[in-house]
């Protein structure tokens, strides 16, 4: 469709190309962040997820050579040939990804009457039909290349042989490995070949599909019928640096408040403030650590946005003034839809105002969500966003500390909402199927901005729906989800691919969502919950309850244990936390993003990572109780004996129902809180170390943990250095009050 290329011109570091049919664009970005351009539906397209201009000064040169255009960075050489095949190499010359020159070979043709017929019993066809996109790249696959990323996707760690769309999704039947869609897109994967890695995010918030070596083991397809040709190539040494720079573009999750690290209950259905109080007395008072209860719908006036229920909370200020002298931190819940109601205050406001989407013709555009019918504020425009932004005035008067956006895909109960619904991106008329996959971005951006105005603490947004860039603000939960073991199996790929994709603070709900939960089910999600980045145990009305308390002695026993470990364990966490804000590097992490050269850890679906020195292997199967455990080369200690281990092989571990096989690597200093039911009672009191080897060396960051005071250099960094069994600790920064005492504890 391009043609042959006729000329180039080279303005800065963006070269321009004139093919016979069309022009396009290379634009460097810098050493090794190429943008490749073409336009199909124009120039003015908001990118959502870049919110800001990128660009480093960096040496390019661009000469012919033979039928190809070569542009050199000092990282990258990238080849342009005719028709606009783009090929990349690194700057010896060893390829990193090259487009697929041959014709497509469809998995299945399957013939109407053959369709039909299987049809009538139920079958639907998901395979690989051949079928071009408008705006599409077919990119070759070589042997052993392993894929990464994608964001929420079900299915395995490794994503090559597998089919995905980019479309937000809210679909209430248990997660399976074929669905294609969930609730977040994230147009980003990483290739890791056997001795290279590149970084590909199609920048397209449309629906977009990606065919990852499904059809044919030779190549993968990414495309979609909507916005421009319009992707980034990353290269890097490892996979690490491709996330640190995908997330120098689309942005790094901010540093959080501490206590959002720690424990949060929920449910859907605590409907009154008796219920409300009865859970945080039982928390307290079964010693269960906790910051946070979350307050569903229920606590709303008829699920009016903004509102607080007078019959079911005789003084809800009172009830949250309870709650926080506790140490709880009420979060709650918000939903998009507006309940279409005169009189109702925000939606005359609305209204009046022309902030909802509209169809077509410029009626306000109503569907059914849990108000009944409602309407759609139009993220996409700044004025709506800093109008919604403001209306959180509503949620801090009562005592609120965190804001938690769900059904924000755009969900309704009618299905998807039509594709030409109006919805704008900023000042730009444009549709639903454009915006869809950025209706969640945006209204966690409105949000986080919102509470950041308002408030003077690090906003702590939670949000359903997202697209690239959403890590900006807020942290995430893998929505609905079921009290199935596959479910648990599946939480660790998410957690791990979420982080692989940028989106780093992330958790699923403990227990499962839907359907009932079991006592081992629960005590073995909550080994994994403890290490996920949202530690939140939720569960839907109408089942089984699943505090950790309701069931025997036994369980309360477990799930206490591994709350405190979490506790413990807040200042190690703090610290991921803090690296993830500087570099984009996930809290959670594959093994492979440790050890891409092991091809043990290529594709490991139940082991991870907390930092780069926490290694946890849980049991994700009902009745287990050894673990196979594979540990990388380097000397491991098991968390709980403190036996030492040598890794670079697999070992069968011990993992009765108490225990989940946790590792420390050689070399870290754990920092360590003392046990505290909630982050703000203790936590600068003492700071306990142990030291895992005998000469270790640990760099720890201390700051209030709740406002931006750390910007203006309100912070500690310790250097802390175990020699010979002695202390050593330096200020590498100096700005808070220091720890009471820091004593160490261990050395092992
Ligand atoms: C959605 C959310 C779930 C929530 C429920 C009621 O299903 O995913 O977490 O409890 O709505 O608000």
């Amino acid at each position: 469709m391009f043609g042959k290329l006729l000329d180039y011109k080279v303005k800065g570091q963006e070269v321009q190309l004139y093919f016979e049919h069309k022009e396009a664009k290379i634009e460097v970005l810098s050493n090794k962040i190429i943008r490749v351009f073409a336009a199909y539906q124009g120039e003015g397209v908001n990118s959502c997820a870049i919110e800001e201009e990128k660009k480093e000064a960096c040496h390019v040169e661009v000469a012919r050579e033979g039928e190809a255009l070569v542009i050199r960075t000092d990282a990258v050489m990238i080849q342009v040939w005719d028709g606009f095949f783009v090929d990349f190499y690194d700057a010896r010359g060893r390829l990193l990804s090259k487009q697929y020159r041959g014709e497509r070979t469809p998995l299945c043709v399957i013939p109407d009457s053959l369709r039909a017929f299987m049809e009538q019993e139920g079958h639907t066809f998901d395979i690989g039909d051949g079928r071009d996109y408008k705006i599409q790249q077919v990119r070759e696959l070589e042997d052993g290349d392993c894929i990464y990323g994608l964001g929420d996707k079900t299915g395995v760690l490794n994503k090559r042989y597998y089919e995905y769309e980019m479309w937000n999704t809210d679909n209430p039947d248990p997660h399976e490995d074929h669905f294609k869609a969930l609730y977040k897109s994230i147009p980003f994967f990483i290739t890791l070949k056997k001795n290279a890695c590149y970084g590909i995010f199609f920048d397209n918030h449309n629906k977009t599909y990606f065919d990852m070596g499904k059809e044919s083991e030779d190549y993968y397809v990414f495309g979609s019928e909507g916005g421009n040709l319009e992707f980034y190539f990353f290269a890097g040494d490892n996979m690490k640096e491709i996330i640190a720079e995908y997330t120098s573009l689309t942005g790094r999750m901010p540093l959080p408040q501490l206590w959002t690290l720690g424990y949060h209950q929920s449910r859907w259905g605590y409907e009154t403030e008796e219920e409300i109080r009865y859970i945080a007395e039982n928390l307290r008072s079964h010693d269960i650590p906790c910051d946070s209860i979350h307050f569903d719908i229920d606590y709303m006036d008829g699920y009016r946005v903004f509102t607080w229920n007078k019959e079911t909370y005789k003084d809800s200020k009172q009830a949250l003034a309870d709650l926080t002298a506790m140490g709880f931190k009420p979060v709650a819940i918000i939903d998009p839809g507006v309940k279409k109601e005169d009189g109702y205050y925000v939606y005359d406001e609305g209204r009046e105002n022309g902030y909802f989407a509209t169809d077509a013709e410029g009626n306000e555009y109503v569907n059914t969500v849990w108000p009944g019918e409602s309407v759609f504020p139009d993220f996409g425009r700044k004025e709506v966003r800093d109008w919604w932004g403001k209306k959180h005035q509503f949620l801090l008067d009562q005592g609120v500390r965190g804001v938690w956006n769900d059904m924000n895909e755009p969900a309704s109960f009618n299905g998807p909402l039509p594709d030409d619904v109006v919805f704008y991106d900023e000042d730009r008329r444009a549709d639903h199927a454009e915006m869809h996959n950025v209706y969640g971005h945006n209204m966690a951006k409105a949000t986080y901005e919102g509470l950041k105005e308002l408030d003077k603490r690090r906003p702590f947004v939670i949000t359903r729906a997202c697209y690239s860039g959403s890590q900006k603000y807020a942290v995430g939960w893998t929505g609905d989800n079921q009290s199935l073991w596959t479910h648990l199996r599946l939480a660790v790929v998410q957690l791990c691919n979420c982080g692989m994709s940028g989106f780093p603070f992330i958790g699923t709900d403990i227990g499962g969502f839907g359907s009932d939960t079991t006592k081992e089910l629960l005590t073995r999600w909550v080994q994994v919950g403890c290490f996920s980045p949202l530690f939140r145990n939720h569960c839907a009305k109408g089942r089984a309850s699943q505090e950790p308390w309701v069931f025997d002695e036994e369980t309360l026993r477990i799930y206490r244990k591994f709350v405190k470990l979490r506790y413990r364990l807040l200042p190690y966490f703090y610290d991921v936390c803090r690296e993830t804000a500087l570099t984009g590097i996930p809290m959670i992490r594959p093994l492979v993003l440790e050890y891409e050269k092991d091809e043990n850890v290529r594709n490991l679906n139940d082991e991870f990572m907390v930092g780069d020195h926490l290694l946890v292997a849980p049991v994700l199967e009902q009745g287990q109780r050894k673990k196979l455990v594979y540990l990388p080369e380097g000397v491991w200690y098991d968390y709980w004996t403190k036996e030492q281990i040598m890794g670079g092989g697999y070992h069968i571990a011990d993992a009765p129902l108490d225990g989940c096989p946790l590792y420390v690597k050689q070399g870290v200093i754990l920092p360590m809180y003392q046990e505290m039911d909630y982050v703000s009672e203790k936590k600068d009191e003492v700071l306990f170390l142990e030291a895992y080897g005998a000469n270790t060396r640990y760099v720890h960051y201390q700051d209030n943990g709740e406002d931006f005071g750390f910007e203006a250099g309100e912070y500690n960094e310790y250097e802390f250095q175990v020699e010979d069994g002695q202390l050593k600790t330096s200020m590498l920064h100096e700005g808070y009050t220091r720890y009471g005492r820091i004593e160490l504890k261990k050395i092992y």
